[in-house]
């Protein structure tokens, strides 16, 4: 399977969504990755519901929202009704997170989980057989635009590990600082899916960024 890119609306122009939705349709772009923030979790609040129903109406591919938010259990319905079918929320953030997990399942969505910079991989060691999908960060949450945690590597091949000694078929998110500088590293250490915001959204060309993204 060839690695699959999920462009980061939060680098988006937020006063032409439509045209940038019809952008990522036309382009190699697999999913559409939407950062839900809060202002709690992470020092900054992005967009909620309005603006990804907006959204929702113009994507053609799947919508793989990250929820930065604390108490995410709260949104599960709601993100379901609005479409999402890969739902991700912080390790950090749940109390409960086989619980959580269960819940987004039970909707019919993929169930993500992330992690921050500074969690271990091993928080995850009971649960990797349940979750659909990991997402480390490779920034620390909260903006687009920041650079690349370097640890991030060792992480992924920890992670791929994991995987593969538990016979799961999670998928690795990487999240935060992605361009083609490291793109190519991050599939080689395991690397599934890789979002980008500002690689993409700021270029001159994002569908050409996308395909040097999707190309590695
Ligand atoms: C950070 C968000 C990311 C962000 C990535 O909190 O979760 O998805 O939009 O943006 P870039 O690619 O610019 O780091
Ligand atoms: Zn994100």
């Amino acid at each position: 399977m060839s690695v699959l890119i999920a462009p980061s609306i939060l680098a988006a122009d937020f006063a032409n969504l439509e045209k940038d939705s019809k952008m990522l349709n036309n382009s190699k772009a697999d999913w559409f990755h939407i950062d839900i923030m809060d202002g709690v979790f992470v020092p900054n609040i992005s967009f909620g519901m309005p603006v990804l129903k907006a959204i929702q109406k113009h994507a053609q591919k799947p919508l793989d929202v990250h929820l930065m938010i604390v108490d995410p259990d709260r949104y599960i319905e709601t993100f379901a009704k609005l479409g999402a079918k890969i739902l991700t929320v912080h390790q950090e953030a749940c109390n409960h997170l086989h619980r959580t997990i269960q819940n987004i399942k039970s909707y019919g969505m993929k169930a993500g989980v992330a992690l921050n910079p500074h969690t271990p991989i091993s928080v995850l060691d009971s649960i990797i057989n349940d979750v659909d999908l990991v997402c480390i960060m490779s920034v620390n949450p909260g903006f687009g635009g920041q650079s690349f945690i370097e640890k991030t590597y060792d992480k992924v091949r920890e992670l791929k590990l994991l995987i593969k000694k538990n016979d799961s078929n999670c998928l690795i998110e990487i999240d935060g600082g992605v361009t083609n500088k490291n793109a190519s590293k991050l599939i080689s250490c395991g690397a599934d899916v890789l979002v980008a915001g500002s690689y993409v959204f700021k270029a001159n060309n994002p569908q050409e960024n996308i395909l040097l993204l999707k190309n590695q």
